[in-house]
């Protein structure tokens, strides 16, 4: 049978990354580890690339986001707060047949019959195994099929020669209960933690267990106080945080898409309650259009202040070369959203295997800092003099509105916690009180991406075949990988035309040291010209820089005719060359690759 064509796609950005060190297994040489990958030179050039695209972004080029770096392991306090500790799994069963292990709820489903068996015998020894077992074929199959995958299953038991006793045959629609790869039945889904568990200190016992972190985010909440303390930030204002996060995936797959160990882009954007907006500035602004909001104002509530971030996020993505028409926005359905969201946004890209998420952008209440106060016993609300003031001016029916709904938001919260109705009573006036007085936890909207997925995003988009026919009539096809200058991993290779003429190489090779400090330049004497411009065209570099005769002799033709020190530009997607003096050669490029 032919493979679908995208599955052809991926084996060859795969078989690229590898060959031309983008992406290699980890621990390869033992047989590798799954669901955890290694980046090569190229790769890590390209990662650091996007990564520093990231925080420049959206932090230093921002007055209202400041940054964070923080621990992998942090006090698991943390992670029960947060409810990874109890709700922080996948579904998970085995193949009875194989061990095959599968995330239950990606089964595919699956009609036909299914072949139940009570138990088997041993006909030679008279031995009985009385395990129940089942088989699903599709509709057509044959029966015994199905028998000869029970056999199996008993063998396994200790069962040489196999005779089935009970069969029955059901119909069955839609099932995720069996092994789509060979009919055989799964154990019933239990849930499976995703946090990889680790031992602080030398005793290793249960009471010293922490987990790597399975999510850049809760530093931020947990850092939430100092930060706002040291930073001279007032809210709405960000912190935001990358670095290495852990997921113990049931079935990593699609390539780095969803690995083990992986890298986040995370930022918590903390913004007033909207009961605090509407007693400052009399009504909260609420999306009018599609599209971006424009310049953040004073009345935005959450609502605008989530649209927002979608809309600066795809903004970031188009500006590294992810066109919208390869991105989808997929907006979570009440049913899909954490009881605590009020919206969620996926921005999902079309890889080839699928379209699949980049980045989700959550609204997510007041929740995880108030999970935080409630768990630690350490405030986490902010005093506002300006709320304090606007709220003592209002009109008494506006106050107790207001404070009635800060109250309702609040008690609502705290009943879902599971906090006594008397308790949370009395704490949900405490904090209506305090709302009054300038007092609230500040709400968060969280975008939220993965680097991993968005490297191999790049790399899908970037790859390109490019079929050129020689003179003599041969044809080849060859790679281009199509990077956005900002994150091509070499932006620059310099290329003496002639190896073995000295005044040649020795030219190109103070053109590269003059750049090397300011880009990732590559140097490369090797090789006909031709071949050399193919090898940077499947590095993804965009510009070749060429020092030829006319560099020293001067142009030969046309209006420049005679000007010396100059050198070939050559472009990588349309091969075009053009000429500039080498004293405009780094300004040239600056302003291209950064
Ligand atoms: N903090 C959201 C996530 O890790 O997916």
């Amino acid at each position: 049978m032919a493979e679908p064509k995208e599955n052809v796609l991926m084996e060859k950005i795969t078989s690229l990354c590898k060959r031309r060190g983008f992406i290699f297994q980890s621990s390869e040489i033992y047989g590798g580890i799954q669901g955890f990958w290694d980046y090569g030179p190229l790769g890590a050039e390209l990662k650091r690339n996007v990564k520093e695209l990231w925080w420049s972004t959206m932090t230093r080029m921002r007055d209202d986001v400041v940054g964070l770096e923080a621990t992998i392991i942090m006090h698991p306090a943390i992670w029960r707060a947060s409810g990874h500790v109890d709700t922080f799994s996948d579904p998970m069963c085995d193949c009875l047949l194989t061990k095959k292990r599968f995330r239950a709820d990606q089964i595919e489903f699956q009609s036909g019959n299914a072949y139940h068996y009570a138990g088997a015998k041993d006909t030679a020894t008279g031995k009985e195994v009385v395990e129940p077992y089942a088989v699903l074929l599709a509709a057509g199959k044959p029966p015994e099929s199905a028998r000869k995958t029970a056999a199996q299953f008993y063998a396994q038991r200790g069962l040489q020669t196999v005779e089935l006793i009970g069969e029955t045959v059901a119909k069955v629609e839609n099932s995720q209960r069996f092994n789509p790869e060979n009919g055989s039945l799964l154990t019933p889904p239990v849930p499976f933690n995703l946090m990889f568990k680790t031992y602080v200190g030398p005793t290793a016992t249960e009471a010293d267990v922490a987990y790597l972190r399975p999510e850049t985010a809760q530093a931020i909440f947990a850092q939430f106080k100092n930060v706002h303390e040291t930073s001279r930030q007032k809210v709405p204002f960000g912190v935001a945080q990358m670095g290495k996060a852990f997921r113990n995936e049931v079935t990593p797959r699609n390539y780095t898409f969803r690995s083990r160990e992986f890298e986040q882009m995370e930022r918590e954007f903390f913004i007033k309650p909207d009961e605090a907006v509407e007693a400052v500035t009399a009504a909260v602004a609420t999306p009018a259009a599609k599209g971006h909001p424009g310049e953040p104002q004073p009345n935005w509530g959450w609502q605008l202040w989530h649209q927002y971030w979608v809309e600066e996020r795809i903004k970031f993505y188009e500006g590294i070369g992810l066109p919208r028409t390869t991105l989808e926005e997929y907006w979570q359905k009440p049913e899909e959203l954490a009881h605590y969201a009020r919206a969620c946004v996926d921005i999902l890209f079309k890889f080839p295997f699928g379209t699949q998420e980049l980045e989700g952008i959550a609204a997510r209440s007041d929740f995880d800092l108030s999970q935080h106060e409630r768990c630690s016993g350490k405030a986490m609300g902010i005093f506002d003099e300006e709320l304090r003031t606007a709220f003592g001016k209002l009109p008494p029916q506006k106050q107790t509105e207001l404070k009635d709904r800060y109250y309702a938001a609040r008690l609502k919260y705290l009943t879902k916690m599971g906090v006594s109705a008397a308790e949370a009573g009395a704490a949900a006036q405490e904090d209506a009180d305090g709302l009054a007085k300038g007092q609230y936890i500040p709400h968060v909207i969280e975008p939220s991406a993965g680097v991993d997925r968005l490297i191999l995003a790049l790399l899908a988009n970037a790859f390109t075949e490019v079929t050129e026919t020689d003179a003599k009539g041969k044809s080849e096809t060859r790679v281009v990988l199509r990077f956005h200058p900002r994150v091509a991993p070499i932006k620059v290779a310099v290329l003496p035309l002639l190896k073995n003429k000295p005044e040649l190489a020795a030219k190109a090779r103070a053109i590269f040291e003059s750049l090397r400090g300011h880009m990732m330049a590559f140097h490369d004497e090797a090789g006909s010209i031709g071949r050399r411009y193919a090898r940077q065209d499947e590095a993804g570099t965009p510009f070749c820089v060429t020092v030829d005769f006319e560099t020293f002799e001067g142009i030969k033709d046309g209006p420049q005719a005679g000007v010396k020190d100059t050198v070939t530009i050559r472009h990588r997607d349309d091969g075009k060359q053009e000429r500039i003096a080498t004293s405009e050669l780094l300004p040239w490029l600056l302003v291209r690759v950064k």
